[in-house]
């Protein structure tokens, strides 16, 4: 300890939590000491990941870049989306049928008739408008038949003002069903463009999978994901990803419970179903919320494998929603369910000489995905899901001992069925337990050191959905600031400290349409033509990026009241150490940091910090506001001091 810092450091633990007065502020002060040279716990590498949920229209009208709703008619109210185009002159009349249809899976269509007056077609409004953007290029497809007459058919994009963007006329249909593309080149762009499908002349024709996609999306796939959305994701470098929820596993009833089976194979032969969340909250109804399963199993397999995630699907156990109905399959009907799950495996993981193998051979991809964990139920409890649960683990642990098993504690951190829940799977030897918890700020700041105490010879946590809310759990009103932010910071520092006992973490929901979402906050905003990320997006990024592969012992000293947290860690490859600190108090915090156990460091060091007001968002006009900043830093010793921001998540690497 050099001679100035020694000063230093007697005079900090003098006034040490009494608070310094600088520059008008009161400056708190504390210590924190590293054991850099007694590494504990190695870290999961695939710790820190994201939960995706068809929640907030985030796989239709959002990840999935279908930009058209009800492309195959079957909404049950089968206009729905779509509005009759018809200038004072014309004519016509349209008809949904479903006699010699072009998929029997999804039957519906519309059939257009037009006298020939005037034109006369459809306009479909998109998912609360269709985003296009100038001089980029979409793909029209439609399924089309000739029925009578010789009407030409013209699509055309208009403007939200009314205007033009483009039009192009389709050839080439005859009497069979036909799919028949176009490209389209919008001259302008336009958040809340409609897509017109227009007969001229007299005639009738059908129409059925009408769809326009972006040329341009992740990865240029046709047919494929949004790209901004998707890179929003891979810039987390999530270790996994959980799928497809959430509550829209389990289903209201078992009849809408999710169903991998139904989700692969042609797009068109996918049926359509209702999504929970469209009849879920009376004060937020979307009645045009369905799910086309566009994105399905497949698609989220190769969504993880794109992005380097660990794929982690959760299957319904048979018991649907324990909000809504809590429907339980009998018991002697489980087998159905467990199959599902063993099927599962085998089409990420089998030969393609198996029967799921096979499939995801088809769908075009011989190598497997390497599955090795899967959720049983999502949000279940009580001994309905123990019963199911433990079925589960009999079969699947004896035929895949290799795949981890997710099971649920409920849907609170801390209530009856969590406590019921535990003994339970502890009994079981569960290999790892989903805990979530929505809840305000203050459980995040106070609940640092839940995982001190846990049982290290116990299950494995998976702390599987958590978002500090500003107002309350399933509030409108709740808001992805910065306070919250720093609080889930807060607490990811003792689920890092506890990286032997907690495993995996995720967020909780992953997006949300602006226009159409159901609950808040959510880790990232999106709209027709773009996305922001939120301060909590960038405090899990800031994790992901900066993990480490073992836990530094560390003591912090601070005033009781302090809202100061941190955890170490030590990246193996660069010898960097890191350190996390977060500072929740309004005023600045300096802090005597001693590195304990280096013989030397480099000066060159550098700190990455998001820091702001309290109630700072970000926004589509500001996505950047709170956003983390780096610096360099010099430091010449093990021991120095630094000051870290009001309100603040602060990492420094050293070396
Ligand atoms: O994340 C939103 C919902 O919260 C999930 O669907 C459910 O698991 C939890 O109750």
């Amino acid at each position: 300890m050099t001679l100035k810092n020694s000063i230093l450091y007697s005079s900090l633990f003098v006034g040490l939590f009494v608070g310094l007065f600088v520059g008008g502020i009161t400056m708190h002060a504390a210590s924190l000491t590293v054991q850099t040279d007694q590494p504990g716990a190695k870290l999961n590498p695939a710790m820190w990941g994201i939960f995706f949920e068809d929640i907030n229209f985030g796989a239709d009208g959002g990840l999935y870049a279908e930009l058209v709703k009800n492309r195959a008619f079957e909404f049950p109210d089968a206009l729905m989306g779509w509005s009759k185009l018809s200038p004072s002159k014309s004519l016509g009349s349209l008809a949904i049928r479903d006699e010699n249809p072009f998929n029997a899976k999804n039957p519906h269509y519309l059939r257009i008739e037009s006298q020939g007056k005037d034109v006369f077609g459809v306009a479909n409004e998109g998912f609360r408008g269709i985003g296009v953007k100038k001089d980029e290029a979409y793909n029209f497809s439609a399924q089309l038949r000739n029925v009578s007459g010789n009407a030409r058919l013209r699509v055309a994009l208009y403007g939200g003002d009314g205007a033009v963007l483009d039009s192009v006329m389709l050839k080439d249909f005859s009497g069979d069903w036909k799919k028949i593309t176009a490209v389209l080149h919008p001259k302008d762009t336009d958040a809340k463009a409609k897509l017109y499908v227009l007969l001229e002349g007299k005639g009738a024709v059908d129409l059925d999978m009408v769809s326009l996609f972006p040329e341009h999306t992740w990865k240029n796939r046709p047919g494929g994901l949004r790209a901004d959305m998707v890179q929003a994701l891979a810039d987390l470098h999530p270790g996994f990803m959980r799928f497809p929820g959430g509550c829209i596993v389990e289903g209201i009833y078992l009849t809408n419970r999710y169903q991998w089976k139904k989700t692969i194979g042609p797009v068109a032969e996918r049926e359509l179903m209702l999504n929970r969340w469209n009849v879920e909250f009376l004060h937020r109804p979307a009645p045009d919320y369905f799910q086309s399963f566009g994105l399905g199993f497949y698609e989220y397999f190769q969504l993880c494998e794109d992005i380097g995630a660990q794929p982690l699907p959760i299957l319904s156990c048979g018991l649907a929603c324990q909000f809504n109905s809590g429907e339980a399959c009998a018991m002697s009907d489980l087998g159905t369910y467990i199959q599902d799950a063993l099927d599962l495996i085998e089409f990420a993981n089998g030969a393609t000489n198996t029967i799921w193998g096979a499939q995801r051979a088809a769908m075009g991809h011989p190598e497997p995905f390497n599955l090795k964990m899967m959720g049983v139920g999502n949000e279940n409890w009580d001994a309905p899901y123990l019963e199911r649960c433990t079925k589960f683990h009999a079969v699947l642990k004896a035929q895949h001992p290799e795949i981890q098993l997710v099971s649920s504690a409920g849907p609170s951190p801390d209530d009856a069925h969590f406590k019921y829940a535990w003994p339970k799977l502890r009994e079981l030897h569960a290999d790892i337990v989903d805990e979530h918890c929505y809840a305000k700020p203050d459980w995040f700041f106070n609940s640092t050191h839940r995982y001190d105490n846990y049982d290290r010879n116990g299950p494995k946590v998976f702390f599987g959905e958590y978002a500090a809310q500003s107002d309350y759990i399933v509030s409108v009103k709740n808001r992805n600031t910065l306070e919250c932010a720093i609080a889930e910071a807060a607490c990811m520092t003792g689920l890092e400290r506890n990286g032997d006992v907690v495993r995996m973490a995720s967020y909780a929901p992953l997006f949300a349409n602006s226009e159409a979402w159901q609950w808040t906050p959510d880790l990232i905003w999106v709209n027709s033509l773009g996305v922001y990320r939120t301060p909590n997006y960038y405090v899990q990024q800031m994790f992901s990026l900066n993990h480490g592969d073992v836990v530094l012992p560390m003591k912090l000293e601070a005033a009781d009241d302090a809202k100061l947290f941190a955890s170490a860690t030590r990246d193996n490859a660069s010898g960097e150490i890191i350190l996390k600190v977060v500072n929740g108090d309004n005023a600045p915090v300096a802090v005597q940091l001693n590195l304990a156990g280096l013989g030397k460091i480099s000066s060159a060091a550098k700190t990455i910090v998001l820091a702001g007001e309290p109630r700072g968002e970000n926004s589509f006009a500001a996505p950047q506001k709170i956003s983390p900043k780096e610096t360099a830093l010099n430091i010449s010793s093990p021991e120095f001091q630094h000051e870290f921001p009001a309100n603040s998540f602060t990492i420094i690497r050293l070396k």
